[in-house]
């Protein structure tokens, strides 16, 4: 399975969002994560569908959409329109999952399914056969350059074991704290979208940060 860096535009620079999104495009980076965040589910309040409408223009690669959201299903149509190629919503979000992924599945974008630390592992069983991408946390959501929670690896393991098992094709993206001293440890438990926000957007040179994990991948 092919591995993918997804840096988190979170720790973008505002004020070069065309020119810092070229950069990581430019070092070969196919996807971005848009993390969505309502000031509800998190303690904290990001961008939403006009922002990504607007770069939707400025830009090919896949977003990879993480809606930190409550009642995520009222607004996936919205953000499938605004361009969003991957929609992440959180099992703890709303009341019924399946439904959330019915709509996303309707809209044509890929369906992900997010659990916070706190959440087993075991919750996201019944719905591994319905969708693209599972997304571990290893951070509480809400924030970026928070420190990778190692107690989350276990997760990951069992995925991917189930992933074998049931003879599955999903994605299993870690988000949250990863650096290039840490993703060895996610891309061996089976890992393979890899978030980094901080340790891409937060560099000096993002394209060689950006390169330097895909470097990793390759090892
Ligand atoms: C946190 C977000 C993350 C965050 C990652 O709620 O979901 O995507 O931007 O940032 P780093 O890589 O800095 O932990
Ligand atoms: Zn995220």
């Amino acid at each position: 399975m092919s591995i993918y860096l997804s840096p988190s535009m979170l720790s973008i620079d505002f004020t070069k969002i065309g020119e810092q999104l070229a950069m990581i495009e430019q070092a070969g980076t196919p996807y971005i994560h848009l993390d969505v965040m309502d000031g509800v589910f998190v303690p904290n309040i990001s961008f939403g569908i006009p922002v990504i409408k607007g770069i939707r223009k400025a830009s090919g690669m896949v977003f990879d959409t993480h809606l930190m959201i409550v009642e995520p299903e009222k607004y996936v149509e919205e953000f499938r329109k605004a361009g969003a190629d991957i929609i992440n919503f959180h099992l703890e979000a709303t009341e019924d999952p399946k439904k959330v992924i019915d709509r996303i599945r309707a809209t044509g974008a890929k369906v992900g399914i997010t659990i916070k630390p706190k959440t087993p592992v075991e919750a996201l069983k019944p719905y591994l056969a319905e969708v693209d991408m599972v997304l571990v946390m290893t951070v509480e959501p809400g924030f970026g350059g928070q420190k990778f929670m190692e107690d989350q690896i276990p997760k990951i393991r069992q995925l991917s074991e189930w992933k074998k098992e049931l003879k599955l094709g999903y994605d299993i993206q870690v988000d949250g704290g990863i650096t290039q001293d840490n993703v060895r440890i996610v891309l061996d438990a089976g890992a393979n979208v890899i978030v980094a926000g901080s340790a891409v957007f937060g560099k000096n040179d993002i394209g060689q940060a950006a390169k330097g994990f895909m470097d990793i991948f390759k090892e």
